[in-house]
């Protein structure tokens, strides 16, 4: 097995090196899309801007975001900066209502796609030769087919299971003997309790490193997932409007938040609600403009997910910090804003409470109240006296914490629906009117 795979050259590159290489491209996407789609062309000449305006990277701030309803919008080819005949492959998230985001890609987009996922999974500290298990599901959604080219480009041997038929899965992973699994922190749980049933304990696998992403996931899950299965959790970052997977992944040595490949995307921190561009360090909304794309351009979209910049460790590049949560999945309670990811934090305190929980919202006379219904562990039953113990103290944590007053409801093992990709966490049963 070849352990000294290089890295690229550009992740050896001075911070001067990469900021040049930024600016070029820039200019280059700014040109590209403003030439090429009248979606954006109209929306620059509206806020008053032209590409020529951009002389150096801070000028990013004048152009206008992107956003999904852009793309909605524009349903499906309307973004389009090059002939359709010229895209060589289509993706698209479904979004919880109406229609589909549409993301394409070129042949070398494909390629620039396929770089920066080698290049995660190296970094993730994966090397060529070994075997890769990869439960992200396949088809529209960019997590398979975004790991599986990537991996092979790195010379990883590939087993493209894709989500579901969890038993299966676990069959074949014992008996191919993968060394590296990619998949969601949710969907690795449910495999690990299924390793369990069939091996006799989730920790004597083959598998030595997780490539986990595509939800928002504490650290305290990730070390849940580390002792309960053995494995090392490396986080992955990506979505499909920026290219899918492969945004930015944690390095091996450091692990400590995901590296930002910015040689090809470009991140901005804004403040949600003022929109103005935050300085590195400070915690707000992640924005990214993509400086190689050719079928979809995208300038300063805003991901509406909360993080920070912070300084590159392992390369250069500079980091983010893990994802708390989205705009998007934020509950207010009695005026309180939660995430789910500050629940599970406290959850998993508790030795007797398990991952699989779910924030149930609902109205009791004109209050909301947020239930928090989470199964408990492995040869308990709800209603333990040390169970209670740990669900009384849970409530007062999140009204310390947090804040807020909860119900807690404690579930029988096996109780909680499992993810078979993304986890659904929040269940919102308010009326909408
Ligand atoms: O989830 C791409 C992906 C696939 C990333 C596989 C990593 C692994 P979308 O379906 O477009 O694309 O969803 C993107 O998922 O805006 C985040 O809210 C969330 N997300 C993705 N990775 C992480 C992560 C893929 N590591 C949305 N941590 C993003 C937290 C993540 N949230």
């Amino acid at each position: 097995m070849d352990h000294s795979f290089p890295l690229e050259p550009i992740e050896l590159a001075s911070q001067d090196e990469l900021q040049h290489l930024q600016l070029q491209r820039l200019q280059q996407t700014l040109q590209h899309a403003y030439a090429h789609s009248p979606v954006y062309r109209q929306k620059f000449t509206k806020h008053g801007v032209h590409p020529a305006d951009c002389k150096q990277l801070s000028d990013l701030q004048h152009f206008p975001y992107t956003t999904k309803e852009d793309l909605r919008n524009h349903y499906p080819f309307g973004m389009l900066a090059v002939p359709r005949e010229q895209v060589r492959r289509i993706h698209a998230s479904s979004g919880t209502t109406g229609k589909p985001t549409v993301v394409a890609y070129t042949a070398a987009d494909l390629e620039v796609w396929a770089t920066v996922m080698a290049r995660s999974i190296r970094a993730a500290g994966a090397r060529p030769g070994e075997l890769v298990h990869i439960s992200y599901g396949y088809g529209l959604f960019t997590g398979g087919l975004g790991a599986h080219y990537g991996a092979e480009k790195l010379g990883l041997t590939v087993v493209p299971f894709g989500g579901g038929q969890t038993e299966k899965q676990v069959q074949l992973i014992l008996d191919f003997q993968p060394q590296i699994i990619m998949v969601t922190p949710s969907y690795m749980l449910a495999l690990a309790d299924e390793l369990a049933k069939q091996a006799g304990s989730a920790k004597g696998s083959s598998l030595r490193l997780g490539i986990l992403g595509a939800e928002p996931w504490t650290e305290r899950l990730r070390s849940t997932i580390e002792t309960y299965t053995g494995i090392q959790a490396m986080d992955i970052y990506g979505l499909s409007e920026i290219i899918g997977p492969g945004v930015a992944c944690e390095c091996a040595e450091t692990q400590d938040g995901p590296t930002i490949w910015e040689d090809h995307f470009y991140p901005e921190i804004i403040h949600p609600h003022t929109l103005q561009v935050l300085p590195d360090g400070c915690f707000g909304e992640l924005v990214f403009t993509s400086l190689t794309k050719q079928a979809l351009p995208i300038i300063r979209y805003r991901t509406r997910d909360l993080s920070q910049l912070l300084p590159g460790s392992a390369r250069t590049m500079r980091r983010m910090a893990k994802i708390t949560g989205r705009s998007d999945d934020m509950m207010i309670v009695r005026g309180v804003n939660v995430f789910p990811s500050q629940i599970e934090e406290l959850i998993l305190q508790h030795p007797k409470l398990t991952p699989y929980y779910l924030c149930i919202l609902s109205t009791d006379g004109h209050l909301d109240t947020l239930t928090v219904a989470i199964e408990v562990s492995a040869g308990c039953a709800p209603h333990d006296p040390e169970v209670e113990k740990a669900s009384e103290s849970l409530k007062h944590q999140v009204k310390t914490y947090i804040g807020t007053s909860i119900q807690v409801e404690v579930r029988p093992p096996g109780s909680i629906e499992r993810s078979l990709g993304k986890a659904k966490r929040v269940l919102d049963l308010r009326s909408k009117n």
